[in-house]
């Protein structure tokens, strides 16, 4: 069966795509902080390995890289994310800033780079990044959340490089906006669970091809405007 690495999978949306996947009969590595609080993502069922994984972290990053040297990871989904402060105009916290950059816009730079060979060496080649229709200029009629918007729309940039210098080698690289989704960063009153956004998501992912390399969608297909 396929391997799926993701990161951020104790909770959330993170842990609504573990339980998809795993449930579809998939290996996952399953990464997050804690592993010794991840309750829920042990309750689990299927073939799912945990992997304590915090994403600023190069050296954990790179230490799981060569622990998992030589299998192939058919999908890497960045599915991590911070939303930081929430301040509008005239409270930024600058402090918090790099913290949510590291989190949001370098990690899934940092997990591409150190995980390429795995996915080369798989059958799908697939590199899934859980952005924000927040980093979109084209969707923002809102203003405010400067720094979780700037993050996210670093990260697409990240990603369309990615995509044009990894097509090459065969890999797809994709962006998705989950929805407002109710977890912990969406709120109560968002709009989908977190069950909804990954089985969405998962429906366009197994529908991909190499002509949707460097697309950003939503959770439900239609394609998001930079
Ligand atoms: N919910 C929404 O409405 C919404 C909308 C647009 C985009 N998104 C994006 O969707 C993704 C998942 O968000 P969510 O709604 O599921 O949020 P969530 O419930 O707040 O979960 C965030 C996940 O990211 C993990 N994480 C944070 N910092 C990390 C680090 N340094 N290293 C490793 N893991 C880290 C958390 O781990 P801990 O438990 O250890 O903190 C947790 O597993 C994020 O990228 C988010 O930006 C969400």
């Amino acid at each position: 069966m396929p391997t799926l690495l993701i990161t951020g999978a104790n909770r959330g949306i993170g842990l609504e795509f573990t339980r998809l996947f795993a449930s579809d009969g998939w290996r996952v590595h399953a990464c997050c902080r804690h592993p010794e609080k991840a309750g829920d993502l042990k309750a689990l069922n299927g073939d799912i390995e945990l992997h304590r994984l915090d994403v600023t972290n190069g050296l954990q990053v790179s230490s799981l890289a060569r622990q998992l040297a030589g299998e192939g990871i058919d999908i890497l989904l960045n599915n991590a994310g911070a939303y930081g402060p929430r301040s509008g105009f005239g409270e930024t916290d600058f402090d918090s800033w790099q913290p949510v950059f590291e989190v949001n816009s370098f990690a899934p730079l940092r997990m591409a780079e150190r995980f390429v060979e795995h996915v080369v060496a798989s059958d799908l080649k697939q590199i899934v990044n859980i952005s924000s229709q927040m980093g979109s200029m084209a969707r923002n009629a809102s203003g405010g959340a400067y720094i979780y918007r700037a993050s996210k729309a670093a990260l697409n940039s990240l990603c369309k490089s990615l995509a044009l210098d990894l097509a090459a080698q065969g890999i797809t690289v994709v962006m998705f906006h989950p929805g407002w989704v109710r977890t912990d960063m969406g709120g109560k009153e968002a709009d989908i669970s977190a069950a909804e956004s990954a089985v969405g998501m998962r429906k366009v992912i197994a529908g991909l091809t190499a002509a949707d390399n460097g697309r950003f969608f939503n959770y439900d297909g239609e394609q998001i405007p930079w």
